[in-house]
């Protein structure tokens, strides 16, 4: 596994280097397989990149190609002002010109143990697995939350010890809800997995993750198998890391 940190001087930036890395992958994946599997991140971070992606790379990317997954979702409907369904497809899918056959939303409006098994059918379907195989997405975005999370893997929840599914109904203590999330075999089979951090907020949280040996966080957990693991983080989130373990952009 290769880790790379670039940090770029602020957000509008990260979102540029961001939207490039998209399109870059796209274009490789699409070139050697005929599609793009992404698994997008839900929060507030990703939105910037996801209305870039619209509005600069809406004829620069084959969007019929292009198949759009969740590494999470809340357990609402998707028309809840929570959902990271809806904060994508308003941002981006919804102004794309993108076949609604591939967007495979998490069912989350269903029970939340009935939408887990579902999405995970859907993974399997899509990806073709065999029963003991994981689905290598093309790309994963990732984002880091001030606690060390990352999806829906919350620390001290079930699903940081789940090994054998594909997708987990996750009880988050803290929100007193259930979060639907990809596991960390899932994220640790991406090919591309992509962190967006972004803003002085993450900056204690971002350079205690990325201390070497740690294994504390559930996002110090992400170690893709075979992938390459890229942390794009803007100057604020970045302004606690040492020279030696980041580029400058
Ligand atoms: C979610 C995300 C979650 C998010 C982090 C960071 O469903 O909220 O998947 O893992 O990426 O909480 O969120 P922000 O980007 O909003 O800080």
């Amino acid at each position: 596994m290769s880790v790379e940190i670039k940090i770029v001087p602020d957000n509008p930036a990260l979102n540029q280097m961001a939207a490039q890395e998209f399109q870059r992958m796209a274009e490789s994946a699409i070139t050697q397989r005929g599609r793009f599997s992404v698994a997008l991140s839900g929060g507030n971070t990703p939105r910037g990149v996801y209305s870039l992606l619209a509005e600069e790379y809406k004829t620069a990317i084959p969007w019929e190609k292009v198949h759009i997954f969740f590494g999470d979702e809340r357990h609402v409907p998707p028309d809840h002002p929570d959902s990271n369904f809806r904060m994508a497809y308003e941002s981006l899918l919804s102004r794309v010109p993108m076949p609604p056959a591939n967007i495979h939303r998490v069912r989350a409006e269903l029970d939340a143990k009935a939408a887990a098994d579902d999405y995970e059918d859907q993974l399997r379907t899509f990806f073709r697995l065999a029963a003991q195989a994981w689905p290598v997405f093309d790309l994963i975005f990732l984002g880091l939350g001030d606690d060390g999370h990352t999806a829906s893997l919350f620390p001290g929840s079930a699903a940081l010890n789940e090994a054998s599914r594909l997708v987990a109904a996750n009880w988050v203590e803290k929100f007193q809800s259930f979060r639907i999330t990809v596991t960390f075999p899932v994220l640790n089979h991406g090919s591309q997995v992509l962190f967006l951090v972004s803003g002085a907020g993450k900056s204690q949280i971002l350079s205690q993750v990325l201390r070497p040996g740690g294994n504390q966080y559930p996002a110090q957990r992400v170690r893709p198998v075979n992938g390459r693991l890229l942390w794009l983080v803007d100057q604020d989130a970045g302004k606690l890391l040492g020279p030696e373990n980041s580029t400058i952009f």
